[in-house]
């Protein structure tokens, strides 16, 4: 049995990337494959548990580096029950935040040091890497209007302020800067039908062992 592949969601607020992130199950279910939906924080029992508490509350209610930690604790959980053995049964993984969410909140917009994060992914995640990474670039003022406005938004990330979610978005397009052959950045700032043939685009080129064919 081939192993799966593993494709992450990445971006600031209110991109728009859960919407794309069903447009493109449905793309790959409709070419036959397995594909498990997921998302982080959460994901399994255990760290969906976590979330809640990571998520909910005063926006200094923990520092970055005790998220970090709470983050990582959630992440682990969701490997070790949902993504590794998904993978290993041939399953594609699509999931909404990953890694280079620790990066990019905690990371660069939070202050926590990048050598902790990075220790946290060398023992932390093992050998389980996104195949690639979709970073969804959006203007952050329109981005967290949008995110705001949402029924039951969770709001501790939404509430730290502008400048928190420019270093946001400085700080995931510095991880596609690093890392080229995983990451493709999407201007998520257009037509949602745009954006689908962008993330689709993507995913044929730097996933080639798909067909050339489906939706076009
Ligand atoms: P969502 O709004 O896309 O569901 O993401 C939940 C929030 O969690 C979002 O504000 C980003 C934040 N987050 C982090 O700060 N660090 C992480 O590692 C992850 C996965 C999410």
């Amino acid at each position: 049995m081939t192993r799966g592949r593993f494709i992450t969601f990445e971006g600031g607020e209110g991109a728009g990337k859960s919407t794309q992130l069903k447009r493109l199950v449905a793309r790959l279910e409709a070419q036959g494959r397995e594909v498990v939906a997921t998302r982080e924080p959460g994901g399994s029992p255990g760290a969906e548990s976590i979330r809640d508490l990571v998520l909910n509350g005063a926006a200094d209610r923990w520092s970055p580096v005790t998220e970090t930690l709470l983050m990582y604790a959630a992440r682990r959980d969701h490997v070790e029950r949902v993504i590794r053995p998904s993978l290993a049964r041939g399953a594609w993984v699509v999931c909404d935040r990953f890694a280079d969410s620790t990066r990019a909140y905690q990371g660069a917009a939070g202050g926590t040091d990048p050598r902790l994060i990075a220790a946290l992914e060398t023992y932390i995640l093992e050998e389980v890497r996104p195949d690639l990474t979709l970073i969804f670039d959006f203007p952050p003022e329109i981005g967290l209007h949008r995110a705001t406005a949402r029924p039951g938004a969770e709001m501790r990330f939404e509430s730290k302020g502008m400048a928190f979610h420019e270093r946001l978005r400085e700080g995931f397009l510095a991880v596609a800067k690093a890392e080229p052959e995983r990451c493709v950045v999407i201007d998520a700032d257009g037509e949602i039908e745009a954006v689908e043939a962008a993330v689709w685009a993507a995913v044929q080129a730097r996933l080639p062992i798909l067909p050339d064919h489906g939706h076009g």
